[in-house]
């Protein structure tokens, strides 16, 4: 697979069964992105757009880390390059940053902040756990998976996270549960107090994170996935209600107050596109 594109993969790691990371040398793109925003990323002419959130990024190598799953047909391409071959685009940072980098230094060290990570979604949270060392604020971190070998990106989130959590559903690692159970156990359990949760996984779990922390009442911030085309707000494949209004998970997101969410009608979204209509529906929007 030899081409002439710009894109080069410069580092492949398989992180997990069917996941993967690769290290992009898009120096545009790493000399101004921010943890939350994400890229769209098209193997070739005829490829897909593919909108996946930034992992990491190194502003001197000019590298940019992404984490993808192999699951569906471009993203099972995507993981058959190796290191020295490219891609053809790596639009970004598209969508706006993640909400804490906006807050004043005064407000974030009156917070604290406890992230929850579900599976893939290990990855945009860890550039965020990051920045928050980084920038002199302690944050707990919670990793919860199906069970232990897919959970990933451990140890690098361990080096940033004041505390670290592991969950699995079925006990082979850390403790046997869910996410839910682990945020009940800390502060229930445990009296921790937090003033803010970062929630970013699979539909399913932030929208049943969203519903315990409103009990809690703790603000949640969510990153929302939604199908995405073009990644401008044109197309309005990744449409959302947010409170009562319509809102587009690539320019006013992909980050939302998870309270405000009608996580319903996303999922209802989400599996209707992977249906042959659907599928159709979004190659018009192309
Ligand atoms: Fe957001 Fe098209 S992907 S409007």
């Amino acid at each position: 697979m030899t081409n002439n594109y710009t894109y080069v993969i410069t580092r492949k790691e398989k992180l997990a069964d069917k996941i993967y990371l690769m290290d992009i040398k898009a120096p545009r793109v790493a000399s101004h992105c921010l943890p939350g925003q994400f890229i769209i990323l098209k193997i070739d002419e005829k490829g897909e757009r593919i909108p996946l959130t930034i992992c990491d990024y190194d502003r001197e190598e000019g590298t940019v880390t992404i984490v993808f799953q192999a699951l569906g047909s471009s993203t099972k391409r995507m993981a058959k390059h190796q290191v020295g071959e490219a891609f053809r685009d790596f639009t970004g940072p598209l969508g706006k940053p993640s909400e804490l980098m906006g807050m004043s230094k005064e407000e974030l060290s009156k917070k604290k902040v406890l992230f929850v990570a579900g599976g893939v979604g290990a990855a945009p949270v860890y550039p965020q756990v990051k920045w928050m060392k980084e920038n002199g604020y302690d944050v707990d971190c919670i990793i919860g998976a199906r069970s232990k070998e897919l959970i990933i990106l451990e140890e690098p989130i361990r080096q940033y996270a004041k505390n670290l959590y592991i969950t699995t559903d079925d006990g082979t690692y850390g403790m046997k549960g869910n996410v839910n159970d682990c945020i009940k156990e800390l502060i229930q359990n445990q009296g921790l107090h937090y003033d803010i949760v970062v929630a970013i996984g699979p539909m399913i779990m932030m929208k049943y994170v969203c519903i315990l922390t409103k009990e809690l009442n703790i603000k949640t911030i969510v990153s929302m996935n939604p199908i995405m085309v073009d990644g401008t707000g044109m197309c309005g494949a990744c449409r959302l209600t947010i409170g009562n209004e319509v809102k587009f998970a690539c320019v006013d997101g992909p980050e939302f107050d998870g309270h405000m969410v009608d996580f319903d009608e996303a999922i209802n979204r989400l599996s209707m596109y992977k249906t042959q209509e659907g599928k159709k529906l979004l190659r018009d929007k192309e």
